[in-house]
């Protein structure tokens, strides 16, 4: 280790609490970016994301617009750099600012936006997705900046954006539209997890995905269920009977041509994914909690979560679903539907066969619309680049172990385009645990992990550098 990087280190060991402080006060803003009402609060969270930069010492830092014809009401994304490490490589940070919703509220120990710490770790919306892993690069760049007399290692770009969380389409625009602003050697990514407490991870796919809603109608208005029920069509039974054609009991997809074109994982990759530790009753028990796992026969959880895709149901708008009873046939429903997706296949293809999938199953009587909300491509990352060997050894020293390389099941739309707009190696570096209840209530960060992470991209830094 360099004198310069153990200068950083003890900055940020000594800087531990206000860190933590600054990551409450963010995760205190209800930056949710599926809500309109809540747009004013996606923007502050923006807004005190670039004061940070500025304060730390970056540069060109600025809000940039994504609200365009085809995309109204985009959240903006936050840009810096600092360029000054001549002839060192460019890193590209990348992270998001929004969160998803908190609900349901009332399963919260304590409250999404009032950020607690307990036992280690700090509850709230948003800890480890994606605040406090952005914060952990803001705050590995403070550190760096402060012990080295305002100077980085290395170039860095910072790219954080506000609407992952409902598919990215504004960053997407920008990589495309404006992707000679972001010159970079490596792109890093913190927005994954650990495979296990203490074992340093890189994950190197993710699954694509396309979220849709099925919009069913049948009467012209709700009707008496009594004086109609028997001869005028009920659109949740429709829909009841369109989810059950378009997977089987066994969770295999049933939309014809769906599985063609999937390329499975290598043999090494399986082999891998067979010596982590993994023990399917404990996961069971502990993190999914049902009296037993579903899914294809012949495939490993591991499989099943990284490598094959899947259809979920979200949720169904429509009818009566306050307390009590109320006999009423509605006049419409809506499905919310997700497929996840696996390496070649294409989100275009694969909702133009569940679309012609999903009109041709639909029972008589009704009308049915499908909706494309958004989407993002499935992506594996080479692990063929010098960037790998600089994040295993910067973990190594945090960590004292080996890096484990896994896939993700989650997406995250961006990193896509960055290998193939940007055309540069993609890291993912997280530091979220199986159990951090991501999207779920009772989010958390393991505060251990946060300062771990701080530490090792400080460390990543200066490596690369080298
Ligand atoms: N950080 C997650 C994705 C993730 C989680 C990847 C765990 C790997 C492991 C991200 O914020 C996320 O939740 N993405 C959404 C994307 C979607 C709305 C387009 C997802 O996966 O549902
Ligand atoms: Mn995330
Ligand atoms: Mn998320």
């Amino acid at each position: 280790m360099t004198e310069n990087t153990a200068a950083a280190i003890e900055f940020a060991r000594s800087h531990r609490d206000r860190f933590v402080d600054e990551l409450k006060a963010l995760l205190r803003i209800p930056s949710i970016s599926t809500l309109p009402e809540h747009a004013g609060d996606v923007r502050h969270a923006a807004e005190s994301v670039v004061a940070e930069l500025r304060r730390i010492g970056m540069e060109n830092v600025r809000l940039i617009e994504t609200t365009t014809a085809e995309h109204p009401n985009g959240h903006p994304l936050v840009y810096a750099d600092w360029l000054h490490a001549d002839s060192a490589p460019t890193v590209l940070c990348y992270g998001h600012y929004d969160v998803q919703p908190a609900e349901p509220l009332d399963e919260w120990t304590t409250p999404p936006f009032e950020p607690t710490e307990r036992n280690g770790n700090l509850y709230a919306r948003g800890a480890v997705d994606d605040k406090g892993q952005m914060w952990m690069h803001v705050k590995a760049l403070e550190s760096l900046f402060a012990a080295n007399g305002g100077k980085l290692p290395v170039n860095v770009r910072v790219l954080i954006e506000g609407e992952e969380e409902v598919g990215g389409e504004g960053i997407a625009w920008f990589v495309r539209a404006h992707g000679d602003q972001l010159r970079a050697d490596v792109a890093l990514v913190s927005d994954t997890e650990m495979f296990a407490p203490d074992l340093p991870t890189l994950c190197v796919g993710l699954r694509g995905m396309i979220y849709t809603e099925v919009e069913v109608r049948g009467a012209r208005t709700d009707l008496h269920s009594g004086m109609y029920g028997g001869a005028a069509p009920n659109p949740f039974v429709a829909l009841a009977q369109i989810i059950t054609k378009l997977k089987d009991e066994n969770g295999r997809i049933l939309i014809p041509g769906f599985y063609d074109k999937i390329s499975p994982p290598t043999q090494d990759e399986l082999k891998a994914w067979k010596a982590l530790p993994f023990d399917e009753e404990h996961y069971r028990q502990t993190e999914v909690g049902s009296p037993e796992l579903t899914g294809e026969p012949g495939y490993s959880v591991l499989e099943r979560t990284w490598a094959r895709p899947t259809l979920d149901v979200h949720g169904m708008p429509g009818g009566f679903i306050g307390a009590g009873a109320k006999t009423v046939i509605p006049a419409k429903a809506i499905a919310k539907i997700s497929m996840r997706l696996v390496p070649n296949q294409t989100p275009a293809e694969a909702f133009a066969q569940y679309k012609a999938s999903v009109e041709s199953i639909a029972p008589r009587g009704v009308e049915v619309v499908v909706r494309l909300i958004h989407s993002g491509d499935p992506i594996v990352v080479s692990t063929d680049n010098p960037y790998v060997k600089s994040a295993t050894t910067a973990m190594h020293e945090v960590f004292g172990t080996e890096t484990v390389f896994v896939r993700g099941g989650g997406s995250i739309p961006i990193v896509g385009d960055f290998v193939r707009e940007l055309k540069i190696p993609t890291l993912m570096m997280g530091f979220g645990l199986p159990d951090d209840n991501l999207h779920a209530p009772n989010e958390k960060f393991h505060l251990a992990n946060f300062h771990r992470g701080i530490e090792s991209i400080i460390r990543f830094f200066c490596l690369v550098q080298a």
